[in-house]
């Protein structure tokens, strides 16, 4: 046996079916194939995910391995997401690594999928210190914890409806923009005026950290109406939307994020999961590493869902131990496909 902890990691909560491998918490290929299939449909469509899974899960491994350079033999661990996103794509995802794991009879990790979105960041050269404050905004879920140590996690604030992503994929559905609505929102963002119009963000009374992002999808949708937009709009129009929206939803996260550093004097911030590819956001809060604070955000290949987050947060798991049942020669395949995320 290799004295190096060779990772193959799954990913299939949703639409991208994605396999890394990695070693010693270094990625070495991490394949991602971003179905195409829903795009007709304007949103994912489970069923086709699970599929599609299907369909294309062993050859992606063997392309994972065959560019990391690696056998499956020389593989002595495996992990797959187990919780939460779509139940039926995550079994697909979850049975097949078990069953590698089972075959090979080596240890099987069940990774959180937010848990992977938070330690996505580690994937860089320069990572984080204890304690950090993250920011997990993805296309379902917008999370603020405070993360004292590995897997010591305390949940600050989270949507109480739309996820951020939801919110960008929500308002350029209205403006026809297609799906996924973050790059194209991102894109038209640069050539639009943030100060177009002033979009509205819900304040909640009972959790300064928690989030609510529905009713900036409805005044959008308001202003949309009231003036007219299927007969006015213009490039420069969308882009002004675009501008404002998208400027109005990046400064709440940033706020809040400020707060709670502040709060609990705190200097690392992370900034992690789909919402976190965008390029008035990183530029947003990457300026406060001028201001004292150090922050990581992952490349933009790590930012949306990848198999190469989960076989870092994997990495960490079983080295830390996590739930002390993980011996490099015994089988644990117990992992049960979850919808919540009772466990973070
Ligand atoms: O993390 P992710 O791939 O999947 C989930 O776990 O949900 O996130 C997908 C979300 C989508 O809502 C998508 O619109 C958003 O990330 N997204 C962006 C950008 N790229 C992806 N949002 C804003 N700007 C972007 N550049
Ligand atoms: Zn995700």
């Amino acid at each position: 046996m290799t004295d190096k902890l060779n990772i193959l990691a799954f990913e299939s909560s949703c639409d991208e079916t994605s396999v890394a491998v990695l070693e010693n918490g270094k990625v070495l290929s991490n394949i991602i194939l971003s179905q195409e299939y829903h795009l007709k449909f304007g949103g994912v469509v489970p069923e086709i995910a699970s599929r599609e899974h299907l369909r294309r899960i062993a050859e992606l491994t063997d392309e994972a391995l065959g560019k990391a350079g690696k056998k499956i033999s020389d593989i002595n661990l495996v992990a797959a997401t187990s919780e939460p996103g779509l139940i039926g794509a995550i079994l697909i995802g979850l049975n097949f690594a078990k069953s590698l794991a089972a075959t090979l009879n080596v240890p099987f990790v069940n990774v959180n999928h937010i848990q992977a979105h938070l330690y996505s960041a580690f994937l860089n050269e320069k990572k984080p210190e204890f304690p950090f404050i993250g920011l997990i905004v993805s296309g379902g879920h917008t999370l603020i914890v405070l993360v004292e140590d590995f897997f010591r996690h305390r949940i600050l604030g989270t949507t109480v409806d739309d996820a951020a992503g939801e919110a960008f994929d929500k308002v350029a559905k209205m403006m026809g923009l297609g799906y996924p609505g973050g790059p194209a929102i991102d894109k038209r963002a640069k050539e639009g005026d943030i100060n177009f119009h002033k979009f509205p963000i819900s304040r909640l009374k009972d959790s300064k950290y928690n989030f609510s992002f529905s009713g900036i999808k409805t005044s959008v949708l308001y202003f949309l109406r009231n003036n007219n937009f299927e007969q006015t709009k213009s490039e420069k129009l969308i882009n002004d939307i675009c501008a404002s929206f998208q400027h109005a939803v990046i400064k709440t996260l940033f706020d809040k994020v400020i707060l709670a550093a502040k709060e609990f004097g705190v200097k690392d911030i992370t900034v992690s999961g789909g919402v976190s590819a965008n390029s008035y956001l990183k530029e947003t809060f990457l300026s406060l590493n001028e201001k004292g604070y150090n922050v990581y955000i992952p490349d933009f290949i790590y930012s949306t869902d990848n198999a190469g987050m989960i076989g870092i947060t994997a990495y960490y798991k079983y080295i830390s131990a996590v739930d002390g049942y993980y011996t490099s020669d015994s089988l644990a395949v117990h992992a049960k496909p979850r919808l919540d995320f009772e466990n973070f």
